[in-house]
Protein backbone atom coordinates (compact mmCIF):
# COMPACT_ATOMS: atom_id res chain seq x y z
CA UNK A 1 0.00 0.00 0.00
CA UNK A 2 1.31 3.84 -0.85
CA UNK A 3 0.30 7.32 0.30
CA UNK A 4 -1.49 8.93 -1.94
CA UNK A 5 1.66 11.20 -2.39
CA UNK A 6 4.02 8.12 -3.20
CA UNK A 7 0.97 7.04 -5.88
CA UNK A 8 1.28 10.29 -7.17
CA UNK A 9 4.97 10.54 -7.17
CA UNK A 10 4.95 7.23 -9.09
CA UNK A 11 2.19 7.77 -12.21
CA UNK A 12 2.46 11.59 -13.32
CA UNK A 13 4.32 11.94 -15.94
CA UNK A 14 4.15 15.90 -16.89
CA UNK A 15 7.10 18.23 -17.74
CA UNK A 16 7.26 19.47 -13.77
CA UNK A 17 6.75 16.05 -12.14
CA UNK A 18 9.31 14.27 -10.71
CA UNK A 19 8.40 10.97 -12.54
CA UNK A 20 7.48 13.13 -15.55
CA UNK A 21 11.53 14.12 -15.17
CA UNK A 22 13.04 11.00 -14.24
CA UNK A 23 11.28 8.94 -17.85
CA UNK A 24 12.69 11.99 -19.79
CA UNK A 25 16.27 10.66 -19.21
CA UNK A 26 15.37 7.46 -21.45
CA UNK A 27 14.42 7.26 -25.21
CA UNK A 28 10.62 6.46 -25.68
CA UNK A 29 9.57 3.99 -28.68
CA UNK A 30 6.64 6.15 -30.27
CA UNK A 31 6.16 4.42 -33.51
CA UNK A 32 7.25 2.17 -35.81
CA UNK A 33 9.23 3.33 -38.92
CA UNK A 34 7.47 1.10 -41.85
CA UNK A 35 4.35 3.56 -40.82
CA UNK A 36 5.84 6.06 -42.45
CA UNK A 37 5.98 4.63 -45.78
CA UNK A 38 2.26 5.47 -46.37
CA UNK A 39 2.41 8.82 -44.04
CA UNK A 40 4.56 11.73 -43.17
CA UNK A 41 3.01 13.17 -40.34
CA UNK A 42 1.48 11.38 -37.49
CA UNK A 43 0.43 13.33 -33.97
CA UNK A 44 1.96 12.22 -31.38
CA UNK A 45 1.32 12.48 -27.46
CA UNK A 46 3.87 11.54 -25.38
CA UNK A 47 4.49 12.45 -20.89
CA UNK A 48 1.48 14.99 -21.66
CA UNK A 49 3.06 16.76 -24.58
CA UNK A 50 1.19 17.48 -27.34
CA UNK A 51 3.71 17.09 -30.48
CA UNK A 52 3.90 15.86 -34.02
CA UNK A 53 6.65 13.28 -35.62
CA UNK A 54 7.36 13.83 -39.62
CA UNK A 55 9.68 12.42 -41.79
CA UNK A 56 10.72 14.78 -44.46
CA UNK A 57 11.26 14.58 -47.72
CA UNK A 58 15.23 14.28 -46.99
CA UNK A 59 14.49 10.82 -45.22
CA UNK A 60 14.91 12.51 -41.91
CA UNK A 61 12.69 12.37 -38.96
CA UNK A 62 11.84 15.25 -36.26
CA UNK A 63 9.72 15.55 -33.36
CA UNK A 64 8.73 19.42 -32.74
CA UNK A 65 6.19 20.62 -31.48
CA UNK A 66 2.31 20.06 -32.59
CA UNK A 67 0.96 23.78 -32.76
CA UNK A 68 3.04 26.11 -34.63
CA UNK A 69 4.45 28.64 -32.47
CA UNK A 70 2.81 31.72 -35.05
CA UNK A 71 -0.76 30.87 -34.05
CA UNK A 72 -0.97 27.75 -32.82
CA UNK A 73 -1.89 25.65 -36.18
CA UNK A 74 -1.74 21.79 -36.29
CA UNK A 75 1.61 20.69 -37.66
CA UNK A 76 0.37 16.97 -38.08
CA UNK A 77 -1.02 18.63 -40.89
CA UNK A 78 1.50 20.48 -42.13
CA UNK A 79 4.24 19.92 -45.02
CA UNK A 80 6.71 18.38 -45.22
CA UNK A 81 10.18 19.61 -47.05
CA UNK A 82 12.93 18.27 -48.65
CA UNK A 83 14.67 19.15 -45.02
CA UNK A 84 12.07 20.04 -42.35
CA UNK A 85 7.79 20.69 -41.89
CA UNK A 86 6.22 23.94 -42.84
CA UNK A 87 2.83 24.98 -41.53
CA UNK A 88 0.49 24.73 -43.79
CA UNK A 89 -1.11 28.44 -41.95
CA UNK A 90 1.09 30.83 -43.03
CA UNK A 91 3.89 28.89 -44.17
CA UNK A 92 6.57 29.40 -41.36
CA UNK A 93 8.69 26.10 -41.62
CA UNK A 94 10.98 24.53 -39.21
CA UNK A 95 13.66 22.15 -39.20
CA UNK A 96 14.42 18.85 -36.75
CA UNK A 97 16.34 21.04 -33.98
CA UNK A 98 13.31 23.67 -33.92
CA UNK A 99 14.82 26.89 -35.39
CA UNK A 100 12.70 28.52 -37.75
CA UNK A 101 14.36 28.29 -41.06
CA UNK A 102 11.36 30.71 -43.25
CA UNK A 103 9.22 33.13 -42.75
CA UNK A 104 7.85 33.28 -46.12
CA UNK A 105 5.90 36.70 -45.65
CA UNK A 106 8.09 38.72 -43.27
CA UNK A 107 11.55 37.24 -45.32
CA UNK A 108 10.02 38.77 -48.46
CA UNK A 109 8.69 41.90 -47.15
CA UNK A 110 11.42 43.00 -44.47
CA UNK A 111 14.55 40.34 -45.58
CA UNK A 112 16.82 43.01 -43.51
CA UNK A 113 15.25 41.78 -40.12
CA UNK A 114 15.80 38.61 -40.19
CA UNK A 115 13.27 38.08 -37.45
CA UNK A 116 13.37 34.01 -38.31
CA UNK A 117 16.63 34.25 -36.75
CA UNK A 118 15.13 34.41 -33.49
CA UNK A 119 11.81 31.92 -33.65
CA UNK A 120 12.21 28.29 -32.51
CA UNK A 121 9.98 25.91 -31.92
CA UNK A 122 9.80 23.09 -29.64
CA UNK A 123 12.03 20.09 -30.79
CA UNK A 124 13.41 16.64 -29.57
CA UNK A 125 15.57 14.10 -31.25
CA UNK A 126 14.25 11.27 -32.67
CA UNK A 127 16.32 7.86 -33.57
CA UNK A 128 15.55 4.75 -35.48
CA UNK A 129 16.55 1.40 -34.42
CA UNK A 130 15.22 -2.42 -34.35
CA UNK A 131 12.31 -0.55 -37.48
CA UNK A 132 11.31 1.65 -34.30
CA UNK A 133 11.37 5.62 -33.79
CA UNK A 134 12.85 6.70 -30.85
CA UNK A 135 12.48 10.15 -29.26
CA UNK A 136 14.08 11.90 -26.44
CA UNK A 137 12.15 14.07 -24.09
CA UNK A 138 15.10 15.19 -21.77
CA UNK A 139 17.18 18.03 -21.60
CA UNK A 140 20.61 18.09 -22.94
CA UNK A 141 22.79 15.81 -24.40
CA UNK A 142 20.67 12.51 -24.88
CA UNK A 143 22.22 9.03 -23.95
CA UNK A 144 22.84 6.65 -26.39
CA UNK A 145 19.56 4.45 -27.13
CA UNK A 146 20.34 0.71 -26.18
CA UNK A 147 20.86 -1.60 -29.38
CA UNK A 148 19.76 -4.42 -27.41
CA UNK A 149 20.84 -7.87 -29.04
CA UNK A 150 17.68 -8.97 -29.96
CA UNK A 151 18.04 -5.94 -32.88
CA UNK A 152 20.54 -7.32 -34.46
CA UNK A 153 19.33 -11.30 -34.70
CA UNK A 154 18.74 -11.97 -38.08
CA UNK A 155 16.61 -14.46 -40.47
CA UNK A 156 13.27 -13.15 -38.78
CA UNK A 157 10.52 -12.18 -38.99
CA UNK A 158 9.35 -9.20 -36.76
CA UNK A 159 6.69 -7.26 -36.33
CA UNK A 160 5.82 -3.52 -34.01
CA UNK A 161 2.02 -3.85 -32.54
CA UNK A 162 1.08 -0.13 -31.20
CA UNK A 163 -2.28 -0.10 -28.76
CA UNK A 164 -3.24 2.77 -27.09
CA UNK A 165 -4.60 1.88 -23.24
CA UNK A 166 -6.85 4.04 -21.64
CA UNK A 167 -4.97 3.92 -18.12
CA UNK A 168 -1.62 4.76 -16.36
CA UNK A 169 1.61 3.72 -17.52
CA UNK A 170 2.92 2.69 -14.11
CA UNK A 171 0.42 -0.54 -13.47
CA UNK A 172 1.06 -1.48 -16.91
CA UNK A 173 4.68 -1.37 -16.05
CA UNK A 174 4.22 -3.47 -12.76
CA UNK A 175 2.36 -6.26 -14.87
CA UNK A 176 6.16 -6.77 -16.33
CA UNK A 177 6.94 -7.92 -12.73
CA UNK A 178 3.85 -10.40 -11.65
CA UNK A 179 4.74 -13.68 -12.96
CA UNK A 180 1.80 -15.51 -11.27
CA UNK A 181 -0.50 -13.35 -13.40
CA UNK A 182 0.45 -15.71 -16.02
CA UNK A 183 -0.68 -18.66 -13.93
CA UNK A 184 -4.43 -17.20 -13.27
CA UNK A 185 -4.81 -14.83 -15.93
CA UNK A 186 -3.39 -16.32 -18.89
CA UNK A 187 -3.86 -19.91 -18.28
CA UNK A 188 -6.75 -20.31 -15.65
CA UNK A 189 -9.01 -17.60 -16.81
CA UNK A 190 -8.05 -17.78 -20.47
CA UNK A 191 -8.93 -21.73 -20.15
CA UNK A 192 -12.20 -20.72 -18.50
CA UNK A 193 -13.35 -18.04 -21.65
CA UNK A 194 -12.40 -20.72 -23.81
CA UNK A 195 -13.73 -24.18 -22.90
CA UNK A 196 -16.07 -22.68 -20.03
CA UNK A 197 -14.33 -25.89 -17.33
CA UNK A 198 -13.46 -24.98 -14.08
CA UNK A 199 -10.07 -26.16 -14.24
CA UNK A 200 -6.50 -25.12 -13.12
CA UNK A 201 -3.20 -25.87 -14.59
CA UNK A 202 0.15 -26.45 -12.82
CA UNK A 203 0.38 -23.77 -9.47
CA UNK A 204 3.77 -21.42 -8.94
CA UNK A 205 5.68 -23.16 -6.09
CA UNK A 206 7.67 -20.30 -5.83
CA UNK A 207 8.66 -16.93 -7.59
CA UNK A 208 11.98 -14.84 -6.93
CA UNK A 209 13.22 -11.30 -7.88
CA UNK A 210 16.45 -10.15 -8.64
CA UNK A 211 17.89 -6.90 -10.15
CA UNK A 212 20.67 -6.16 -12.63
CA UNK A 213 21.96 -2.92 -14.60
CA UNK A 214 18.93 -2.71 -16.64
CA UNK A 215 16.05 -4.02 -14.53
CA UNK A 216 15.20 -6.94 -12.65
CA UNK A 217 14.46 -10.73 -13.61
CA UNK A 218 11.62 -12.28 -11.94
CA UNK A 219 12.08 -15.88 -11.74
CA UNK A 220 9.24 -19.11 -11.08
CA UNK A 221 9.18 -22.71 -9.86
CA UNK A 222 6.12 -24.68 -10.99
CA UNK A 223 4.70 -27.81 -10.29
CA UNK A 224 5.79 -30.80 -12.34
CA UNK A 225 9.32 -28.57 -13.38
CA UNK A 226 12.68 -29.38 -11.88
CA UNK A 227 14.64 -26.62 -10.32
CA UNK A 228 17.35 -26.51 -13.87
CA UNK A 229 14.43 -24.88 -15.86
CA UNK A 230 15.81 -22.02 -17.18
CA UNK A 231 12.40 -19.91 -15.95
CA UNK A 232 13.69 -20.70 -12.18
CA UNK A 233 16.95 -20.16 -13.03
CA UNK A 234 17.60 -17.17 -15.62
CA UNK A 235 14.34 -15.54 -15.34
CA UNK A 236 11.80 -12.93 -17.38
CA UNK A 237 13.45 -9.44 -17.73
CA UNK A 238 11.16 -6.70 -16.17
CA UNK A 239 13.30 -3.98 -18.45
CA UNK A 240 14.24 -0.70 -17.04
CA UNK A 241 12.15 1.97 -16.25
CA UNK A 242 9.24 0.96 -18.78
CA UNK A 243 9.76 -2.35 -21.13
CA UNK A 244 8.97 -6.57 -20.40
CA UNK A 245 11.63 -8.81 -22.86
CA UNK A 246 10.10 -12.20 -23.15
CA UNK A 247 12.88 -13.66 -25.65
CA UNK A 248 11.36 -13.37 -28.55
CA UNK A 249 9.44 -9.96 -27.96
CA UNK A 250 9.81 -6.45 -26.09
CA UNK A 251 6.88 -4.75 -24.73
CA UNK A 252 7.25 -1.26 -23.79
CA UNK A 253 4.79 1.21 -22.00
CA UNK A 254 5.32 4.48 -22.78
CA UNK A 255 2.96 7.24 -21.14
CA UNK A 256 1.05 9.16 -23.25
CA UNK A 257 -0.44 10.98 -20.07
CA UNK A 258 -1.18 10.38 -16.61
CA UNK A 259 -4.14 8.22 -17.94
CA UNK A 260 -3.09 6.40 -21.61
CA UNK A 261 -0.53 4.57 -22.39
CA UNK A 262 1.18 3.45 -25.46
CA UNK A 263 1.45 0.38 -26.02
CA UNK A 264 4.78 -0.62 -27.93
CA UNK A 265 5.78 -4.29 -28.58
CA UNK A 266 8.17 -6.44 -31.36
CA UNK A 267 7.68 -9.73 -31.85
CA UNK A 268 10.77 -11.78 -33.64
CA UNK A 269 10.01 -14.83 -35.24
CA UNK A 270 13.02 -16.80 -36.23
CA UNK A 271 12.51 -18.14 -40.19
CA UNK A 272 12.59 -21.84 -40.85
CA UNK A 273 15.55 -23.47 -42.37
CA UNK A 274 13.92 -23.68 -45.61
CA UNK A 275 13.48 -19.97 -45.64
CA UNK A 276 17.20 -18.83 -45.23
CA UNK A 277 19.13 -16.36 -45.48
CA UNK A 278 16.09 -13.96 -45.08
CA UNK A 279 16.21 -10.66 -44.55
CA UNK A 280 13.08 -8.34 -43.86
CA UNK A 281 13.07 -4.95 -45.86
CA UNK A 282 10.76 -3.24 -43.93
CA UNK A 283 9.37 -4.43 -40.63
CA UNK A 284 5.73 -4.00 -40.26
CA UNK A 285 3.65 -1.63 -37.90
CA UNK A 286 0.42 -2.78 -36.97
CA UNK A 287 -2.56 -0.96 -34.63
CA UNK A 288 -3.81 -3.82 -32.23
CA UNK A 289 -7.09 -2.71 -30.87
CA UNK A 290 -8.38 -2.97 -27.43
CA UNK A 291 -12.30 -3.18 -27.29
CA UNK A 292 -14.08 -5.18 -29.80
CA UNK A 293 -17.18 -3.10 -31.86
CA UNK A 294 -19.75 -3.33 -28.87
CA UNK A 295 -17.00 -1.40 -27.01
CA UNK A 296 -15.99 -4.51 -24.57
CA UNK A 297 -12.35 -4.77 -23.70
CA UNK A 298 -11.13 -7.73 -26.32
CA UNK A 299 -10.13 -10.73 -23.78
CA UNK A 300 -9.30 -13.71 -26.57
CA UNK A 301 -5.15 -12.47 -26.74
CA UNK A 302 -2.66 -12.63 -23.91
CA UNK A 303 -1.81 -9.05 -24.28
CA UNK A 304 -5.47 -8.01 -24.55
CA UNK A 305 -6.02 -10.20 -21.83
CA UNK A 306 -3.12 -7.99 -20.16
CA UNK A 307 -4.77 -4.40 -21.00
CA UNK A 308 -7.92 -5.60 -19.86
CA UNK A 309 -6.44 -6.29 -16.44
CA UNK A 310 -4.73 -3.03 -16.66
CA UNK A 311 -7.35 -1.20 -17.41
CA UNK A 312 -9.66 -2.84 -14.66
CA UNK A 313 -7.35 -1.55 -12.38
CA UNK A 314 -8.94 1.99 -12.99
CA UNK A 315 -7.93 4.57 -14.45
CA UNK A 316 -4.76 5.14 -12.28
CA UNK A 317 -4.69 2.22 -9.73
CA UNK A 318 -5.47 3.79 -6.22
CA UNK A 319 -2.62 2.04 -4.39
CA UNK A 320 -3.45 3.36 -1.43
CA UNK A 321 -6.15 0.58 -1.52
CA UNK A 322 -4.41 -2.06 -2.24
CA UNK A 323 -2.93 -4.93 -0.03
CA UNK A 324 0.22 -6.13 -1.51
CA UNK A 325 1.16 -9.57 -0.39
CA UNK A 326 4.18 -12.57 -1.34
CA UNK A 327 4.07 -12.44 -4.97
CA UNK A 328 4.34 -8.67 -5.18
CA UNK A 329 7.93 -8.54 -3.45
CA UNK A 330 8.85 -7.64 -7.23
CA UNK A 331 6.59 -5.08 -7.33
CA UNK A 332 7.85 -3.80 -4.15
CA UNK A 333 11.35 -3.72 -5.03
CA UNK A 334 10.45 -1.87 -8.85
CA UNK A 335 8.66 0.76 -6.89
CA UNK A 336 11.42 0.97 -4.54
CA UNK A 337 13.86 1.45 -7.01
CA UNK A 338 11.88 3.89 -8.89
CA UNK A 339 11.49 6.26 -5.48
CA UNK A 340 15.35 6.14 -4.86
CA UNK A 341 16.10 6.99 -8.56
CA UNK A 342 14.06 9.66 -7.65
CA UNK A 343 16.70 11.03 -5.41
CA UNK A 344 19.50 9.86 -7.50
CA UNK A 345 18.09 12.53 -9.97
CA UNK A 346 17.81 15.03 -7.77
CA UNK A 347 21.04 14.37 -6.27
CA UNK A 348 22.16 14.51 -10.05
CA UNK A 349 23.98 11.40 -9.61
CA UNK A 350 24.08 8.73 -12.50
CA UNK A 351 20.59 7.06 -13.57
CA UNK A 352 20.13 3.31 -13.66
CA UNK A 353 20.36 1.84 -17.28
CA UNK A 354 22.01 4.64 -18.65
CA UNK A 355 24.44 3.60 -21.65
CA UNK A 356 26.89 6.23 -22.25
CA UNK A 357 29.82 4.72 -24.05
CA UNK A 358 29.35 3.49 -27.74
CA UNK A 359 31.73 0.19 -26.96
CA UNK A 360 29.47 -0.78 -24.31
CA UNK A 361 25.96 0.06 -26.66
CA UNK A 362 26.72 -2.80 -29.38
CA UNK A 363 24.20 -5.92 -29.41
CA UNK A 364 24.10 -5.73 -25.50
CA UNK A 365 22.23 -9.25 -24.28
CA UNK A 366 19.92 -9.99 -21.90
CA UNK A 367 18.81 -12.69 -19.75
CA UNK A 368 16.62 -14.91 -22.05
CA UNK A 369 14.39 -17.93 -21.18
CA UNK A 370 14.54 -21.28 -23.44
CA UNK A 371 16.87 -18.79 -26.08
CA UNK A 372 17.40 -21.66 -28.15
CA UNK A 373 14.07 -22.13 -28.65
CA UNK A 374 13.86 -18.10 -30.15
CA UNK A 375 17.29 -18.68 -32.83
CA UNK A 376 17.37 -21.75 -33.07
CA UNK A 377 17.18 -22.84 -36.78
CA UNK A 378 14.94 -25.43 -37.37
CA UNK A 379 12.74 -27.14 -40.73
CA UNK A 380 9.28 -26.71 -41.41
CA UNK A 381 8.57 -29.83 -40.32
CA UNK A 382 10.56 -29.70 -37.12
CA UNK A 383 8.30 -26.65 -36.53
CA UNK A 384 4.86 -28.08 -36.84
CA UNK A 385 5.94 -30.90 -35.11
CA UNK A 386 6.75 -28.82 -31.85
CA UNK A 387 3.54 -29.21 -29.80
CA UNK A 388 4.90 -25.72 -27.74
CA UNK A 389 6.05 -23.57 -31.22
CA UNK A 390 4.39 -24.30 -33.27
CA UNK A 391 1.49 -22.36 -32.13
CA UNK A 392 3.26 -19.30 -31.84
CA UNK A 393 4.05 -19.54 -35.71
CA UNK A 394 0.53 -20.71 -36.94
CA UNK A 395 -1.03 -17.57 -35.86
CA UNK A 396 0.01 -14.21 -33.73
CA UNK A 397 -1.24 -15.26 -30.15
CA UNK A 398 -0.13 -11.83 -28.62
CA UNK A 399 -2.65 -9.52 -29.68
CA UNK A 400 -6.11 -9.31 -32.03
CA UNK A 401 -6.84 -7.46 -34.99
CA UNK A 402 -3.27 -8.59 -36.74
CA UNK A 403 -3.96 -7.29 -40.30
CA UNK A 404 -4.66 -9.73 -43.51
CA UNK A 405 -1.22 -7.76 -45.12
CA UNK A 406 1.05 -9.00 -42.38
CA UNK A 407 -0.85 -12.21 -42.00
CA UNK A 408 0.33 -12.45 -45.54
CA UNK A 409 3.67 -11.35 -44.94
CA UNK A 410 4.25 -13.58 -42.00
CA UNK A 411 2.94 -16.48 -44.39
CA UNK A 412 5.57 -15.53 -47.49
CA UNK A 413 8.32 -15.48 -44.97
CA UNK A 414 7.95 -18.53 -42.79
CA UNK A 415 6.66 -20.40 -45.29
CA UNK A 416 3.47 -22.08 -42.98
CA UNK A 417 0.51 -20.58 -43.21
CA UNK A 418 -0.46 -17.60 -40.86
CA UNK A 419 -4.07 -17.54 -39.59
CA UNK A 420 -6.35 -16.16 -37.17
CA UNK A 421 -5.61 -16.98 -33.70
CA UNK A 422 -7.71 -20.39 -32.53
CA UNK A 423 -7.03 -19.45 -28.75
CA UNK A 424 -5.32 -22.81 -28.16
CA UNK A 425 -2.21 -22.53 -26.85
CA UNK A 426 0.31 -24.78 -24.97
CA UNK A 427 1.27 -23.13 -22.10
CA UNK A 428 5.32 -22.67 -22.10
CA UNK A 429 6.94 -22.12 -18.90
CA UNK A 430 6.85 -18.54 -19.66
S1 LIG B 1 0.11 29.41 -37.55
FE1 LIG B 1 1.77 28.45 -38.45
S2 LIG B 1 2.58 29.83 -39.85
FE2 LIG B 1 0.91 30.84 -38.95
FE1 LIG C 1 0.38 -11.04 -19.06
Amino acid sequence: MLSKEQNDLLTQVGPNKPMGQLLRHYWMPIAGESEFEALNTKAVKLLGEELVLYKDLGGHYGLVDRHCVHRRADLSTGMVEAEGIRCHYHGWRFNAQGACTEQPYEDTAFPQLNAKSKIHIKAYPVQTKGGLIWAYLGKGEPPLLPDWEAFSWENGFTQIVISEVPCNWFQCQENSIDPVHFEWMHENWGNRLRTGEVKFGAKHLKVDFKEFEFGFTYHRLKEGVPESDEAWGIGRVCLWPHGFFLGEHFEWRVPIDDENTLSVSWKYTRVPQEKEPYVQKSIPTWHGPVFDEQGRAINTHVMNQDFLAWMGQGVVADRTQERLSASDKGIVMMRQRFFAELEVMAQKGQLKGMITQSHQNKAIPLPMVYGHQVTQSRTIEEIKSHPTLYPFYKSYVFQAGQPERVKQLATQALGLEVQDFDGIVVPRQS
